[in-house]
C-alpha cells in the first residue's frame, strides 16, 4: 500500500476517516440535525477574499500571542473536544503531548477520557473546560482537581443548554463509550457520574463559580453581541465566539460571521477568541483581521490523532503554523497582531 502524502488539514480529514471505526469517525465528524452550520463554519471563510499588500519591507513574521495570560508561540489553540481515547488509545495524553511541543494551549475537555491530571503531566499550557453540574458541589470538586492539575483558566461551555441532536450518532445507536473508555474527569468516590446539561443555569452561576475558583472564567459558546456583553459586565477573562463546530444548535451562523458584532460589543475590553471551520492559515488570517485574538482548531486535533498518535497532532498543527506564516508573508504582514479588517474584502450583505 502507498502511503498518501499527508500535506494539509484535508488529507488528515481523509485519512483519518479511512482508519477510524466508521461509527466514531461520524461522531467525530458530525454535527446536528441537518449540519447546516457544520458546513457553514467552513464555507464562510471561502467568501472571504484576502486583499493583500505589497513592498512592506516586513520581517519573517511573529506569530506569539498573550492568550489569556498563557503565552503561546502562535494564535492557534486547541479547544476542547470529548473521547479522544476513541481515536487512539493514548487519547488526551497523546493530545496534550503534541500541545505542549507546539507551545500552545490545550483546553481538556470534561468529558476527557484520559484524567486530568495525566494530561496536564504531559506538561502543556493547559484550560479545563467545564460543563456546570446541577450537584453544584460535584462541580466544585471538579473545579478544585482541574485547579490541583495546574489548569491555569476555566473555559465554561455556555451553548449547551440540552444536547446537541446528532442524527449520525442516533442512527448509528451510539450513545456511550465502549467497554473500558470512561469520561475519567467525572469519577466520584469510585463511580462515573453521566454529563449532565441542565437549562436552569443563568448568570447568577457564573458568579457562584467565580466565587470558588481564583481562575479566569472564558466562557465558550457566546454567539450574540448582547451576550458578549452580559459576558464582559459579568467579569468573564475572555469569550470563545463559537457555535461548538456546528454541534448544538442547527442554523446559526458561522462563527466567523457573528465574530465582528461580538468584537464590537466588547469593545477590546477583554479578548474574543473564535472557533469553528478553522482548516487552513488562511482562515486563522481571516479570523485575526476580523479582530479574533486567537483561534480554536476541534476536529482537525482529532483527525491528527486518528492517523499517528501525538506526532499526527503535532504534524496537524505545525501545517497550520507553516500556512499561517506563508499566509501573513504573502499579505505584507510582520506580525500576527497587526492584522486589520482591512486586508479583507468581504462579501455584500453578509457583514
Ligand atoms: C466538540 N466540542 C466540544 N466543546 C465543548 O465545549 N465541550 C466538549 O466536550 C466538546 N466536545 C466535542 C466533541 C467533538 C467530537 C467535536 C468535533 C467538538 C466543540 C469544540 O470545542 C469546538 O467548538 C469545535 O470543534 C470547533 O469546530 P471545528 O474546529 O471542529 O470545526
Amino acid at each position: 500500500m502507498t502511503v498518501p502524502k499527508l500535506l494539509n488539514v484535508r488529507d488528515f480529514q481523509a485519512a483519518a476517516a479511512q482508519i477510524l471505526d466508521p461509527v466514531h469517525a461520524d461522531y467525530f465528524a458530525g454535527g446536528a440535525r441537518d449540519e447546516i452550520t457544520l458546513a457553514e463554519n467552513e464555507t464562510a471563510f471561502d467568501r472571504i477574499s484576502l486583499l493583500p499588500r505589497v513592498l512592506r519591507g516586513r520581517p519573517a513574521p511573529d506569530l506569539t500571542v498573550d492568550l489569556v495570560g498563557s503565552p503561546t508561540s502562535m494564535p492557534i489553540f486547541l479547544s476542547p473536544t470529548a473521547f479522544h481515547r476513541l481515536a487512539h488509545p493514548e487519547g488526551e495524553a497523546a493530545t496534550a503531548r503534541a500541545a505542549a511541543a507546539a507551545g500552545t494551549v490545550m483546553i481538556a475537555a470534561m468529558a476527557s477520557t484520559v484524567a486530568v491530571e495525566e494530561v496536564a503531566a504531559q506538561g502543556t499550557a493547559l484550560w479545563f473546560q467545564l460543563y456546570l453540574q446541577p450537584d453544584l458541589a460535584f462541580t466544585e470538586s471538579v473545579i478544585q482537581r482541574a485547579a490541583a492539575a495546574g489548569c491555569r483558566a476555566l473555559v465554561l461551555t455556555v451553548d449547551s443548554a440540552v444536547f446537541g441532536s446528532h442524527e449520525r450518532d442516533n442512527r448509528h445507536d451510539f450513545h456511550q463509550l465502549p467497554d473500558g473508555l470512561h469520561c475519567e474527569n467525572m469519577r466520584d468516590a469510585g463511580e462515573v457520574r453521566p454529563i449532565q446539561m441542565s437549562p436552569e443555569f443563568s448568570w447568577k452561576h457564573l458568579r457562584w463559580l467565580q466565587s470558588v475558583t481564583d481562575l479566569p472564567v472564558i466562557l465558550k459558546g457566546i454567539l450574540h453581541p448582547d451576550d458578549a456583553i452580559l459576558a464582559v459586565e459579568h467579569g468573564a477573562a475572555a469569550v470563545i465566539v463559537s457555535n461548538h463546530g456546528g454541534r448544538q444548535l442547527d442554523t446559526t451562523p458561522a462563527s466567523i460571521r457573528a465574530l465582528p458584532a461580538v468584537v464590537r460589543a466588547v469593545g477590546g475590553r477583554i479578548p474574543v477568541l473564535l472557533d469553528g471551520g478553522i482548516r487552513r492559515g488562511t482562515d486563522v488570517v481571516k479570523a485575526l483581521a476580523l479582530g479574533a485574538t486567537a483561534v480554536g482548531v476541534g476536529r482537525p486535533v482529532v483527525w491528527g490523532l486518528a492517523v499517528d498518535g501525538g506526532k499526527g497532532v503535532s504534524a496537524v498543527l505545525e501545517i497550520l503554523r507553516a500556512e499561517l506564516e506563508h499566509t501573513l508573508l504573502l499579505c505584507g504582514y510582520g506580525s500576527v497582531r497587526e492584522l486589520v479588517a482591512g486586508l479583507l474584502l468581504l462579501p455584500p450583505g453578509e457583514y
